[in-house]
């Protein structure tokens, strides 16, 4: 019998640099699992791109295709259920998960935040704010974690976290940079910790 992979899905909405980076390590064989669907509430992103170029099926579920938002959280749960999918991957993921995925996936959705959690989290702190707040604070270091998603932004259990210096006359772009590129290596290591634990 063939040995059972890990089904995972990747939640996205923008470039999809982190997705690709897992897919890599995937591909690789560094992480026992492989991904089965691709979910975005925008069809058309790097992400959703990424996962047709590699046969991961690319599904677009959007809070504007339906007008109850319980009809969004079935069709989401459905795809979920269609594609026996054991843990959620969240990577760019622009949207608040619903509660109704939060939990019935309890402990098996992970998300990477780029700081340094406790630190700089919560709702807004996202993209480009996130590095800001960081400069403006003074920091001398920040970084990248990964950790399990709860009903709060940002709170869940830390898995895994790397730090970057903030190095004079840091911008958010070149900070955010020198984070993604952290953020790169953490993710596939962190996955792989968190399934080999299983
Ligand atoms: C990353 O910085 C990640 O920490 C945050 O969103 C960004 C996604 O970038 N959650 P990408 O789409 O993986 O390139």
């Amino acid at each position: 019998m063939a040995e059972h992979k890990t089904r995972l899905a990747v939640f996205c909405s923008g470039t999809g640099s982190n997705f690709r980076a897992l897919h890599r390590a995937i591909t690789e064989k560094h992480i026992d699992a492989e991904f089965v669907l691709c979910l975005s509430n925008r069809s058309e992103c790097g992400a959703m791109e990424y996962a047709r170029e590699n046969g991961i099926p690319a599904l677009q579920v959007s809070e504007n295709q339906y007008p109850d938002y319980k009809d969004f959280v079935a069709a989401m749960l459905y795809a979920l259920n269609e594609h026996r999918i054991e843990y959620i991957i969240l990577a760019g993921y622009m949207r608040k998960i619903p509660d109704a995925i939060v939990k019935t996936y309890h402990e098996r959705i992970v998300n990477i935040h780029p700081a340094l959690l406790p630190k700089f989290g919560g709702e807004g702190m996202y993209g480009s704010r996130v590095h800001t707040a960081v400069l403006s604070a003074g920091e001398t270091e920040s970084g990248a974690t990964v950790h399990m998603v709860d009903e709060e932004y940002d709170r869940g259990r830390i898995l895994m976290q790397e730090t970057v210096p903030v190095l004079p006359g840091d911008t958010p772009e070149t900070l955010a940079r020198r984070v993604l590129t952290c953020e790169h290596e953490l993710y596939p290591r962190a996955l792989r910790k968190l399934l080999n634990a299983q």
